[in-house]
């Protein structure tokens, strides 16, 4: 499976590795898949994050599409932060392998769970919308090509 230069560097190099103690949002989800899970705190200033902070134990791209989420997220309004995309935050790495587009669920799921937390703490209305790794009926496969490679990926964690 060929990954690109910047998923390898964002995997053995992740940015923004940790947890802020003080955080204003707290978003913690799991992908359905495999059971990796991913946790990212948030820092918020006027609606627009100022810092956040992740911890992922999951596989290769799941490290590398949390570490490059907290990159474009920081500095984002939270409307910004919650409008991106898996396939914007896969580009932005130049792209991952089909199979193991679903691993990028993690990142966007986990930053829109965070906003929605500090929305929630301050009693406003939730924005994130739909947590596809939340849904049951999510089908994290559903724009892979090769179904059976992807199952298998995921047990293997490349
Ligand atoms: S997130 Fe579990 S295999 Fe990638």
């Amino acid at each position: 499976m060929l990954y690109t230069e910047k998923v390898m560097d964002h995997f053995n190099n992740p940015r923004n590795v940790g947890v802020i103690d003080d955080a204003d949002g707290v978003g913690e989800v799991g992908n359905p898949v495999c059971g990796d899970v991913m946790k990212i705190t948030i820092k918020v200033e006027n609606d627009r994050i100022t810092d956040l902070k992740f911890q992922t134990l999951g596989c290769g791209a799941a490290i590398a599409t949390s570490s490059i989420v907290t990159e474009m997220a920081k500095g984002m309004t939270l409307e910004e932060a919650v409008a991106i995309t898996k396939k914007q935050v896969a580009d932005e790495l130049g792209g991952l392998p089909a199979a193991k587009m679903h691993c990028s669920v993690l990142a966007t799921d986990g930053l829109k769970v965070a906003v929605d937390d500090y929305l929630k703490k301050h009693g406003r209305a939730p924005i994130a919308g739909e947590i596809l790794s939340e849904d049951p009926n999510f089908d994290p496969h559903a724009e892979e090509e090769e179904q059976s490679v992807a199952a298998e990926n995921c047990h293997l964690h490349e």
